[in-house]
């Protein structure tokens, strides 16, 4: 695993260097001596690149002989005026990227830019959590990688003007980034060997931050009457289960009531009777990311000990055919006492969610519900893989949460909610169908779908993740592969809407000034 150093601003005798680069090819303070002690040879191979310091850009150098140093990467920043927290972890996690494989060592100078928006403390942790994340891994059923396929980097040093401040900025980034390697891997594993029994097992692990971890298996779902989760697992030889973790940060709070996450744990979907094509169907593993995030959420906000009550509830089922699996055109009762005609086993998701969400809200008095979940391959049609579907029936709530995600680049669209799209779910025998009429407006009668399990008065948001939950490139900072969108996210929506701590408030500060 990659380490985190924070050291005095000089830039390193050997291994690797990073400098950063503003627009326009401007070298900062201490980069500008190197390259006059260097000979000049940043500047020339500047002159000789169309490297000119854009944000992302990367340029990398072999350092000249006469220094120990090996290679020099330069990173872009773009305009000083707008370098934001983001731009700092993009910067980060494009230079992790451009050392490649060889490197064991290497230091990040964050130099001095003039007119800098951010201060350099800011700047060297969030460009130590752009490296981290993009750092990730996942080979642990790789047993033939070559060298030059395995990464080298051991150390990474973040020289910085205010080393204490940086190390002191980055020990609760450091837990966010547990965090999101936490969802990573539980994403990224096979679904023989995560269901949901064992994807139970790692929710256990939180124990160890503090969290009140509770499983329920299925007799226990069964008496308390969640037909419809119940209904989806009955096709699968893998029992259900329903964990809901419990971090009690703020015994002291005004507000007592918990925010709560849901998420769809859905270990794999194959459709059910309603059976998937074969072509892709493999990605279906990852129809557990909404209980991922929650999960790495969870991680993330007991790890760095945030001073906020919040709970997370996830509903693990595998959705398979077999003869004990759900037909379509069966009737399922739900927890909320809702009768459900089922009349497409693949739209299973939104039945797992009714009833952890139910159970949530009974067992809680949440003052919010907040659910991830891959639910539609129709918001992918609407917003490939930019932006995740926000709903919500609080406008409050959906700003809170539009800023949450833009603050921590994981970004929302607002989707609408109405009654006329309601309709659609009534049906001729049962309280509810769990599809509407159509394709059209997919994502939006699911969420209708959702809405009808959140009893009146209670905010609400569902964020529809199925075209983010995967990354099919490399992403600044997140290589290809399983993405744990929404951990960062939920752990920001806590810090600057529920937490009290001077901390949070600072964050808050910052990002409202654009920072
Ligand atoms: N897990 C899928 C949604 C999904 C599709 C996620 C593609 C990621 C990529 C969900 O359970 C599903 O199958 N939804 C159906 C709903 C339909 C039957 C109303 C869909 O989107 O086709
Ligand atoms: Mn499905
Ligand atoms: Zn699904």
């Amino acid at each position: 695993m990659l380490k985190i150093a924070f050291a005095p601003p000089a830039p390193p005798a050997q291994n690797a260097l990073i400098l950063t680069v503003t627009s326009g090819r401007k070298l900062g303070a201490q980069s500008a001596k190197l390259d006059h002690k260097l000979g000049g040879v940043i500047r020339r191979a500047l002159a000789a690149s169309h490297f000119t310091g854009k944000k992302e850009q990367t340029l990398t150098i072999m350092a000249p002989a006469k220094s120990r140093l090996t290679r020099i990467v330069l990173a872009g920043l773009g305009e000083p005026g707008k370098i934001d927290a983001v731009t700092m972890q993009r910067a980060g996690g494009a230079a992790l990227a451009a050392l490649g494989n060889k490197e064991t060592r290497a230091t990040f100078l964050v130099d001095e830019h003039k007119g800098a928006a951010l201060d350099t403390a800011e700047m060297a942790a969030n460009a130590a959590l752009g490296a981290r994340l993009r750092s990730y891994r996942f080979d642990k059923y790789r047993t033939k990688l070559k060298p030059d396929q395995k990464p080298a980097l051991r150390t990474l040093t973040m020289a910085t003007g205010d080393a204490a401040g940086a190390r002191r900025v980055y020990a609760s980034l450091d837990k966010i980034a547990d965090g999101v390697f936490f969802a990573r891997d539980l994403v990224s594993e096979p679904p023989n060997l995560l269901y949901p029994e064992t994807l139970a097992a790692a929710c256990l692990e939180l124990k160890r931050l503090g969290v009140k971890v509770e499983v329920l298996d299925e007799k226990q779902m069964t008496r308390m009457g969640m037909g419809a989760l119940l209904g989806v697992a009955q096709g699968s030889a893998r029992p259900p289960r329903l964990v809901t973790m419990a971090w009690h940060g703020d015994p002291g709070a005004r507000d007592k009531r918990p925010v709560c996450f849901a998420g769809k744990g859905v270990t794999f979907d194959t459709g059910g009777i309603s059976i998937k094509p074969a072509a892709g169907m493999d990605e279906m593993k990852w129809d557990m990311a909404g209980a991922g995030a929650v999960i790495g959420a969870l991680k993330a906000i007991a790890g760095r000990k945030a001073k906020a009550n919040v709970v997370g509830v996830v509903g693990l089922v595998e959705n398979m055919p077999g003869g004990a699996a759900q037909r379509p055109g069966d009737i399922v009762a739900t927890m909320s006492g809702q009768t459900v005609e089922v009349l497409n086993t693949d739209a299973e998701g939104r039945l797992v969610l009714a009833d952890a969400m139910w159970y949530a809200q009974e067992k809680f008095a949440p003052r919010c519900v907040i659910d991830l979940a891959t639910l539609t391959g129709a918001i992918i049609v609407a917003l490939g893989h930019e932006y995740a579907g926000v709903f919500s029936n609080d406008d409050k709530l959906g700003d809170q949460l539009l800023k949450a995600g833009a603050g921590v680049e994981e970004k929302l669209w607002r989707f609408p909610l109405n009654e006329a799209y309601d309709k659609q779910l009534d049906s001729p025998v049962a309280d509810a169908k769990n599809i509407g009429n159509g394709r059209e407006a997919g994502s939006i009668t699911a969420a209708q779908f959702l809405q009808r399990f959140i009893k009146k008065g209670t905010p609400w948001a569902h964020l529809d993740i199925a075209g983010m939950a995967w990354a099919y490139k490399d992403w600044p900072v997140c290589p290809k592969g399983a993405s744990a969108f929404g951990v960062r996210l939920l752990d920001r929506f806590v810090a600057e809407n529920i937490e009290s701590n001077p901390q949070s408030r600072l964050r808050e500060a910052q990002s409202s000034r654009g920072i």
